[in-house]
């Protein structure tokens, strides 16, 4: 073994005593790749209409009908064990979701733009006091910029997600300076929860939607929360990035076994929704089309 091999191992010894600090070194690797080459690739996105002006979100409120539609589609999955499915009768519910969707996500991240999954997100109270509190603290996603859409058909707005939007789209380093400051605490294990100047709240009520770059500063709050949220959850990116970040970069991001779904061949033919499927990600099985990656996980 050589004299940098066995230094790599020695220091590989040492971190492994202390989880919380190899995390929070990780945590700075990722940070600076994201901050230099996948910054110049989104330097070139466009950042326009309704998302890029509120610096990185935009709200819309959907119709009784189309709650109603989901809530059955999560009534129905909730019986089977296999991938999110969309069926013919969702079509109407899809056709209003993607309309009021289609232009602003276009407009922030290009046409290039892809869905990457949808997924259902159920969260109760009691889920604080568990792992899944970890996304309570201050932080960003470190996926870069990511469009995330959460479709609340059941909840009350006790469960908000709190926002800190950046003076300009592609942050400052100023800007990046202070995420970084507070978000490595959480991975060095202490709590940073407290209120911040300009916060701004997602309060997620039945028939809201929400639209979030995931880069923009954010939390969960659910600690006083005695009913459940259900959300409806929509990722969308640009897949050129997907292979930027191949290898070291590569995290919650893109299609997985946990987003991946299946829809009804009907559903081809609704523009709003069908422009956003990637071709290299569709796997046809009888009337569906399966949504997945081959390599998922
Ligand atoms: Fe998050």
């Amino acid at each position: 073994m050589n004299k940098r091999n066995k230094a790599k191992e020695i220091i590989t010894r040492l971190l492994s005593f202390s989880p919380p600090l190899l995390h929070s070194l990780r945590f700075t690797r990722r940070f600076i790749w994201l901050a230099t080459a996948v910054r110049r690739y989104e330097s070139r996105l466009p950042f326009k209409g309704i998302i890029g002006e509120n610096r990185g979100f935009y709200r819309y409120d959907l119709s009784n009908k189309t709650i109603y539609s989901i809530k059955s589609l999560y009534k129905k999955q909730a019986k089977t064990p296999t991938a999110l499915t969309i069926g013919p009768e969702n079509i109407d519910a899809f056709q209003e979701i993607f309309s009021k969707l289609e232009n602003p996500v276009i407009d922030y991240l290009g046409k290039e733009v892809k869905l990457d999954g949808i997924n259902f997100f159920i969260r109760s109270g009691l889920d604080s006091l568990t792992q899944k509190g970890f996304s309570t603290n201050w932080h960003t996603d470190n996926v870069g910029v990511r469009l995330k859409v959460f479709l609340c058909f059941d909840g009350d707005g006790t469960q908000p997600t709190i926002i800190i939007p950046p003076k300009k789209n592609i942050p400052s380093l100023q800007y990046l300076a202070y995420v970084y400051f507070l978000e490595v605490l959480r991975w060095l294990n202490i709590q940073n929860k407290i209120p911040l100047k300009n916060e701004l709240f997602l309060n997620h009520r039945t028939g809201t939607v929400f639209v979030l770059d995931t880069n923009v500063l954010h939390r969960g709050s659910w600690v006083n929360s005695t009913e459940t949220r259900h959300l409806l959850q929509f990722e969308f990116s640009n897949p050129d990035k997907h292979e930027l970040m191949k290898g070291i970069l590569e995290g919650p991001i893109g299609t997985k076994n946990t987003n991946s779904f299946s829809f009804h061949k009907s559903l081809s033919k609704l523009n709003c929704f069908y422009k956003f499927i990637d071709n290299k990600r569709s796997y046809k099985q009888g009337l569906y089309i399966n949504y997945r990656n081959n390599d998922s996980k």
